[in-house]
């Protein structure tokens, strides 16, 4: 199984997280796109009466088959929220960010009751940081930020000429071993200039589908 097909699998077994769901929240990224070919394909379209899009990128798609896009504020909080991720262990704690959407992919994160994780294997880990650790910051706060990520063991890279939906940028660092993600999470919100840290641990994932050759393991 090639890992696209690994992605289309976690995607499908998160559908039955939705049964019965009005208005879902839906991240980003292309396991994500997956889940929303699979809305389309399976005609769930219709039974859906609208969507939260935590990217402007899952915004074009998702109206594209149909659903409409609602602001959180009018929605209120949500049933379900479907997304991926770039590392999960299993405390269900993930990075996430890879896609630049972090942000407001925690806001609907903490928004929802359920948060369905939908990953293929390669993005299952011991401990969290092989993956470049993604932190938006406000451009002012770029290379401060960044001395600040030194100072806790990290080596950081600006994602050069890239911006964020909310008109900010992102830092990714590298070499952390995070072991204790609870605690960096803290630590790094409260860097003045940090929008937001790819850590999912104060809200980690409710289940992770993880798609493997043998099947979908639910953490
Ligand atoms: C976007 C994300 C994505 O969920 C993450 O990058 C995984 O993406 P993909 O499904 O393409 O592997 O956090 O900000």
């Amino acid at each position: 199984m090639t890992q696209d097909e690994s992605k289309r699998k976690a995607a499908e077994a998160a559908l039955p997280y939705i049964k019965d769901v009005a208005i879902l929240g839906v991240g980003t990224g292309s396991t994500v796109n997956h889940f929303i070919d699979c809305l389309a394909d399976f005609n769930l379209t219709k039974e859906i009466k609208g969507a939260v899009s935590s990217s402007i990128a899952t915004t074009e798609r998702l109206k594209k088959i149909g659903i409409p896009v609602m602001e959180l504020s009018e929605s209120g909080n949500l049933d379900v929220y479907v997304d991926g991720a770039d590392e999960t262990n299993a405390l269900k704690q993930l990075i996430k960010g890879g896609g630049g959407a972090l942000t407001r992919e925690k806001i609907i994160a903490g928004a929802s009751k359920k948060f369905v994780c939908i990953v293929d294997e390669s993005k299952t880990v011991k401990v969290l940081g092989k993956f470049p650790l993604p932190v938006e910051v406000i451009p002012m706060a770029r290379s401060f930020v960044a001395r600040e990520m030194v100072k806790l063991g990290g080596q950081p890279i600006w994602r050069e000429n890239y911006v964020t939906d909310n008109g900010c940028e992102i830092i990714d660092v590298h070499n952390m071993e995070i072991v204790e993600p609870i605690a960096l999470e803290r630590l790094v919100n409260n860097i003045p200039g940090v929008v937001s840290v790819g850590i999912f641990a104060l809200r980690p994932a409710d289940v992770v589908l993880v798609a493997k050759a043998s099947g979908v393991e639910t953490l």
